[in-house]
């Protein structure tokens, strides 16, 4: 609990807010000096929306991150069939950019539904912030990855939401 309340500080959450507990399923990544690292908490949905890609502006590499970061997202309003929903994804800061969150969901393919893995198109992030979208960006291969939980979230920039 003490765990959840630090991931939601870092990502801006306001409160706790474990809606179904029985019905997430938490990934640890535990350091070689035997401490917390990383942390994905994953809950079962049933559908996600697809992020619309805008065009970046013209510029280097540094100015598209920079506007990739501070820009507010769109996503579809047609319900795609989703299973997992990566409600939170952390790493420890001094970590990072190490391939941890990359393991974590790997992890959690295999383990979400046993006996199965899930598919990459399987998976949706709630209301991701910038650094998550980024990361998702590169780990799905497209920006166009899928979205959920996004209207009854608790942070308090909300994304516009646009129809296809
Ligand atoms: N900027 C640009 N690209 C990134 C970033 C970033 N901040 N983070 C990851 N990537 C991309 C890169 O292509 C990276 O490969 P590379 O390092 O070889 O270039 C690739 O994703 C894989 O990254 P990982 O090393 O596996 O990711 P990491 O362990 O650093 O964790 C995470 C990413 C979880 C987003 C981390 O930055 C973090 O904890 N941030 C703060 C909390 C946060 O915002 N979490 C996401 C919230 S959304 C949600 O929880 C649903």
């Amino acid at each position: 609990f003490i765990l959840l309340e630090m991931v939601d500080n870092d990502l801006g959450f306001q409160q706790v807010e474990t809606k179904c507990p029985s019905q997430t399923k938490t990934f640890l990544f535990i350091s070689n000096d035997k401490k917390v690292a990383g942390c994905l908490i994953a809950e079962h949905i049933q559908e996600g929306y697809r992020v619309i890609e805008e065009p970046l502006p013209e510029g280097s590499e540094g100015e598209k991150v920079m506007f990739e970061r501070q820009r507010a997202w769109c996503c579809s309003t047609t319900p795609e069939p989703a299973l997992c929903g990566i409600s939170r994804i952390w790493v420890f800061s001094m970590m990072r950019r190490q391939g941890i969150a990359s393991r974590m969901i790997e992890c959690l393919r295999n383990n979400f539904i046993y006996g199965s893995c899930l598919s990459k198109d399987e998976i949706a992030f709630s209301d991701p912030t910038p650094d998550g979208k980024l990361f998702a960006t590169h780990y799905f291969g497209t920006s166009q990855f899928l979205v959920y939980n996004f209207v009854s979230g608790t942070r308090s920039s909300q994304p516009k939401t646009d129809a296809v």
